[in-house]
């Protein structure tokens, strides 16, 4: 439903009764961080090169449910840019581009909350990050929280609909609440399993970033993709993705999350990062983690 037919009036009733949250009305009481979401690892880097890893754009991410986009940031001539590793290796573009389109589907879609993942490989100050959310427009629907919150302080969902705050937005390393009250720095929410796995089994849960850390009291995120390993270097392996991606089964998405829950005392995972997430069957995974 678009914001606009409810500002026409002409079906307020019919529409809200279709109105849900990230579209399950059960999931509108559910608390931010007991949701589980597939998210689109390196979402900026679209193609099948080597150095690519989904095949649609971020609006056709977005458009086909993903909930939780992770994009890979670098500096480039003092500007923020979607680089992956480098901006000679490849370059998909200014970061404001990338948070516009961000900015454009939010508008659209009033009844969804989405989390942005970023990375800041070049450890730039947060205020530049902080700069280009205020010139796209997004910081305006960005959730600020009133302080380190608990995973049981976060809202529900359709406390951030209502609110307008429906944006949660986190930066890999030099995030600073001090300095950018809503970029949430990562690892003071959430720890990471390995990436770059070369393993199809996914035989491990086990915690792999902040290095240290014993994950108590953070949510986390699984790094479901896969890598062939050729001379040294990793690129996403495209022909095991029907069975990376499948929602149950050897390998699946579901085998891996099921290994995490008894692993760490039944979390379940807050976000599930895959590439190319079309292939395979995703959202049922997504569907069973939430219970829907
Ligand atoms: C998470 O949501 C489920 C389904 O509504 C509920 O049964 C469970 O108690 C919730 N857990 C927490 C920690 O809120």
């Amino acid at each position: 439903m678009r914001f606009s037919h409810a500002l026409s009036g002409l079906s307020c009733v019919a529409a809200a009764s279709a109105i849900a949250c990230n579209g399950y009305s059960e999931l509108c009481a559910r608390k931010y961080s007991n949701i589980t979401q597939i998210g689109t690892h390196d979402s900026a880097f679209v193609g099948w090169l080597p150095t690519e890893n989904q095949a649609d754009s971020v609006t056709a991410q977005l458009d086909a449910g993903i909930r939780f986009l992770q994009a890979q940031t670098h500096e480039d001539n003092s500007v923020l840019t979607m680089c992956h590793t480098s901006c000679t290796e490849l370059n998909a573009g200014p970061l404001s581009d990338y948070l516009t389109t961000v900015k454009t589907w939010l508008d659209a879609n009033p009844n969804e909350v989405l989390t942005l993942l970023l990375t800041n490989g070049d450890y730039v100050d947060v205020t530049l990050f902080g700069d280009v959310m205020v010139s796209t427009g997004l910081s305006s629907y960005a959730y600020t929280p009133s302080g380190q919150l608990t995973i049981d302080e976060w809202p529900t969902l359709q406390t951030m609909i209502d609110s307008g705050e429906r944006l949660v937005v986190f930066l890999d390393y030099d995030g600073d609440t001090s300095k950018v009250p809503y970029i949430l720095p990562e690892f003071s929410y959430f720890w990471e399993t390995a990436y770059d796995v070369t393993d199809s089994s996914f035989s491990s849960c086990a915690l792999d970033r902040p290095s240290g850390s014993t994950g108590a009291g953070l949510m986390y995120i699984v790094n479901h993709f896969l890598d062939l390993s050729v001379l040294g270097i990793k690129f996403p392996d495209t022909l095991a993705l029907s069975t990376t991606n499948a929602a149950t089964g050897s390998g699946s998405i579901t085998a891996q999350t099921d290994l995490c829950e008894s692993t760490w005392s039944g979390q379940k995972p807050k976000a599930v990062l895959v590439d190319y997430f079309e292939e395979g069957d995703v959202f049922t995974a997504q569907s069973l983690l939430n219970g829907l």
